[in-house]
């Protein structure tokens, strides 16, 4: 099935958490580190986040430099990248970021069995029984033009994409803190794999950040 290629970026603390217990969206990144996520967004067709994440936290999922959207027009690109959500239902408030942000194409993938659900300026599209088919969501997208998508988790969503063999690149900003927290989430939640079933990384390029953060980015193996 065609698919955009797929990159997923986290920032995370060195022990791994890319929130704290209490899964309110701790900031982690730095500002050298939002820099650089903002030219990984101006440099994709759209950025997809899980329905968690969608409705704990609103998300601006947005580029935020004038000068890279202005690049992006230059490029034949729209301003903005699509904003898209990968949810079992749709239940935001009408005045949420996600909806309101800077013009961009809204899409959200809901189960069939929660289907007719509409929202003015969604593109709704239903696909899968009761949990979203990430394989044919990644194919509509692909059909609508997208070449190139980011992933903005959570650890659940990250969790099937790359269980489902669906990611070609993870980005990951480590930054110098530790969070700790059985519960706090990671940069893959969901079941887990078994030791032969691990997903298999190229050695990483690292970039050390001015706030002694690393930026690591790794090549998935697809096997
Ligand atoms: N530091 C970072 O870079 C970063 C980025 C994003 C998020 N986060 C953190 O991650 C946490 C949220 O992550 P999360 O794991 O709880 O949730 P999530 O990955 O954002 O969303 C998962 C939800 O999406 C829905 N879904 C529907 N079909 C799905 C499918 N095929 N596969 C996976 N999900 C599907 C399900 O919703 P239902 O449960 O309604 O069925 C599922 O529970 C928050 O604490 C947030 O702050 C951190």
């Amino acid at each position: 099935m065609p698919r955009p290629y797929v990159l997923i970026n986290v920032a995370a603390t060195v022990d791994g958490k890319i929130d704290t217990r209490d899964r309110r969206g701790a900031r982690i990144s730095s500002e050298a580190d939002f820099e650089r996520v903002d030219r990984l967004r101006a440099s994709v067709d759209g950025i997809v986040v899980g329905g968690r994440t969608l409705h704990q936290e609103d998300p601006r999922l947005t580029v935020r430099s004038e000068t890279l959207c202005a690049e992006r027009v230059a490029r034949g690109q729209p301003a903005q990248p699509a904003r898209i959500a990968v949810a079992s239902h749709l239940t935001l408030p009408p005045d949420a970021r996600f909806l309101n942000g800077p013009a961009a194409r809204v899409i959200v993938f809901v189960p069939r069995s929660r289907g007719n659900t509409t929202l003015e300026t969604v593109e709704v599209y239903e696909c899968g029984a009761d949990r979203v088919d990430l394989a044919q969501a990644l194919a509509h997208l692909s059909n609508l033009g997208m070449r190139r998508v980011m992933v903005e988790g959570g650890g659940t969503l990250n969790f099937e994409l790359l269980r489902l063999g669906l990611v070609d690149e993870v980005q990951m900003y480590l930054a110098p803190l530790v969070f700790g927290g059985a519960s706090a989430p990671t940069l893959a939640d969901g079941e887990g794999l078994g030791r032969e079933a691990a997903i298999r990384l190229s050695a990483p390029e690292v970039q050390t950040l001015p706030d002694g953060g690393l930026v690591l980015r790794y090549m998935v193996n697809q096997s």
